[in-house]
């Protein structure tokens, strides 16, 4: 036995240092994995998954919040006019949402969704966001002007 161990050793000995090698390679590589998932911010759940076909619900004190600004001319004029600029790419300029880009990330038909819907819980929706829906301040737009949006796209379901 003794007699063996010497002239297997150089052998034993590279053969050792590359398993080590990669078994070096495997622990860093796996480690570099870990410290990805690491980068996510503590303390918040892991963004949902792309699933528009999960119903968007508004809390139910969002629900009952009240539009403080009525439907004037004014206001509408102005919710058109942001509409217009913002949200037209993905909703079209009738709400529909039959826009290429609209289609591409499942937008929302306004005129089907919003009719149902309290002004509170639109608003609400304009400020929170999902999926490829920004929240209206990543725009730029403010909560108030939320609200004359809102009064414009109640013109786009009139019947
Ligand atoms: C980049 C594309 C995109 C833009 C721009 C966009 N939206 Fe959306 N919108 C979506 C998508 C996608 C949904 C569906 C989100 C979901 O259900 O996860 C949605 C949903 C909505 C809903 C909720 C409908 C429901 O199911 O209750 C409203 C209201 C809405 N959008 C209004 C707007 C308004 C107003 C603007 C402009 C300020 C706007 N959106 C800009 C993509 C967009």
């Amino acid at each position: 036995m003794k007699l063996l161990i010497p002239t297997h050793l150089p052998t034993l000995r590279s053969f050792l240092y590359t398993a080590c090698g990669s078994i070096c390679l495997l622990f860093f590589s796996c480690g570099g994995d870990q410290g990805g998932d690491e980068t996510l911010p503590a303390g918040e759940p892991p963004a949902p998954k792309s699933d528009t076909a999960q119903v968007w619900m508004a809390p139910e004190s969002a629900q009952q919040v009240v539009n403080p600004h009525p439907s004037t001319a004014s206001s509408i004029e102005k919710g058109k006019a942001i509409y217009l600029q913002y949200c037209v790419t993905c909703h079209g300029a009738d709400g529909a949402a039959h826009v290429p880009a609209g289609m591409a990330v499942k937008a929302a038909n306004l005129l089907t969704a919003t009719p149902t819907q309290s002004d509170g819980a639109l608003h609400w929706k304009l400020l929170t966001g999902r999926n490829a829906m920004l929240k209206i301040s990543a725009y730029g737009i403010s909560d108030e002007d939320g609200w004359h949006i809102i009064n414009y796209l109640r013109t786009l379901t009139k019947s």
